[in-house]
């Protein structure tokens, strides 16, 4: 048996509503990666969802909401959070804030935390989802725990394949990176997740931002203690060139066939990065990687990288 595909029409919207309201999983396109979604207020269905990707429960979900009126109902919102909020929901930010009410979001969702990730999703099939079910999905990306996130749906069946219940197609994901994650709930914004909204772009709206670098005894992000997105392959980055016997990953003009721009955009970059991570793992033990130049989308890609590159220890 294989998982049920559909394409994203009003009918697969009911479908997926329905099975999430009955405790199932459903894969679902969103505007950064593919989301393994399960009704954030049923413990079964969250503990079904760290069962199906491998991953330890005490790394806490992002709750996905349709408005920034919903979230806060169950977050605290400070000035600085509502601001962050309204400028880039909905879109690739999450807020950790304080929680308020956990009538919405269950305490395995939450890993036990009195703080809660909260995000408003752009994508129509995510958004459209929500509504439907009436209450937050819980979210992570729809990959086995530490691998590359899916930005297809081929992805998702590769990784999950019998997991979960249904999957909505809804083609490639536009950003292609998890979302940014600031935590909110301080005096100043901190950055947890480097991601599709860049920092200077944060720093515009709520000056002072932190990077965990600058504090390092500040709270972080639990899934970022782990390795993450990591292909089989060992990866090799700031390669000028391959050499023998590695497949290479370039950037820009001089970069080669597998490129993650070839006019040196790193939009287009980050949108296909997890993509030919995955297509040139499934061929090679051994990538090298061009060096990608940091600033805006630069931290977020060069952040992915070094996760990938981090070998078991
Ligand atoms: O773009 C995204 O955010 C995607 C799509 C599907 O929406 N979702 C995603 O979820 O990347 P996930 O579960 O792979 O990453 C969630 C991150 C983890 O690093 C987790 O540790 C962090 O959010 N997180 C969740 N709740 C937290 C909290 N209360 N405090 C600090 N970090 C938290
Ligand atoms: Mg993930």
């Amino acid at each position: 048996m294989t998982v049920r595909l559909l394409s994203p029409t009003s009918e697969a919207i009911d479908e997926a509503a329905r099975i999430l309201a009955e405790g199932g999983l459903v894969a679902l396109p969103t505007e950064t990666v593919y989301g393994l979604a399960a009704d954030a207020a049923n413990p079964d269905a969250v503990a079904r969802l760290y069962a199906a990707k491998g991953r330890p429960s005490f790394n806490p979900l992002i709750a996905h909401v349709a408005s920034l009126h919903q979230a806060q109902r169950i977050g605290r919102f400070t000035p600085g959070a509502s601001a962050l909020a309204e400028a880039f929901w909905p879109g690739p930010l999450t807020l950790v804030v304080d929680l308020v009410s956990e009538q919405h979001i269950c305490a395995l969702a939450r890993a036990g935390l009195d703080s809660v990730a909260l995000r408003v999703p752009a994508h129509p099939v995510a958004q459209a989802v929500i509504s439907r079910l009436g209450r937050p999905i819980v979210a992570p990306s729809a990959n086995l725990s530490g691998r590359i996130s899916p930005t297809r749906a081929t992805h998702v069946v590769a990784d999950l394949a019998e997991r979960l219940d249904l999957v909505i197609d809804g083609g490639r994901c536009e950003a292609g990176l998890e979302s940014t994650i600031i935590a909110a709930a301080g005096a100043y914004p901190q950055l947890l997740r480097p991601g599709p909204v860049a920092a200077d772009a944060i720093e515009a709206v709520w000056p002072g931002l932190r990077t965990t670098q600058d504090n390092p005894a500040a709270p972080r992000s639990p899934g970022q203690l782990l390795r993450h997105y990591a292909p089989r392959a060992r990866l090799r980055l700031n390669a000028t060139e391959p050499a023998p016997g590695e497949a290479y990953l370039g950037f820009g003009p001089t970069g080669g066939a597998s490129n993650l721009s070839p006019t040196g955009n790193l939009e287009q970059a980050a949108s296909r990065l997890f993509d030919l991570l995955r297509l040139l793992d499934k061929t090679y033990d051994r990538i090298a990687v061009a060096p990608i130049p940091f600033g805006g989308l630069g931290d977020a890609i060069n952040d992915r990288l070094r996760r990938a590159a981090k070998t078991d220890e």
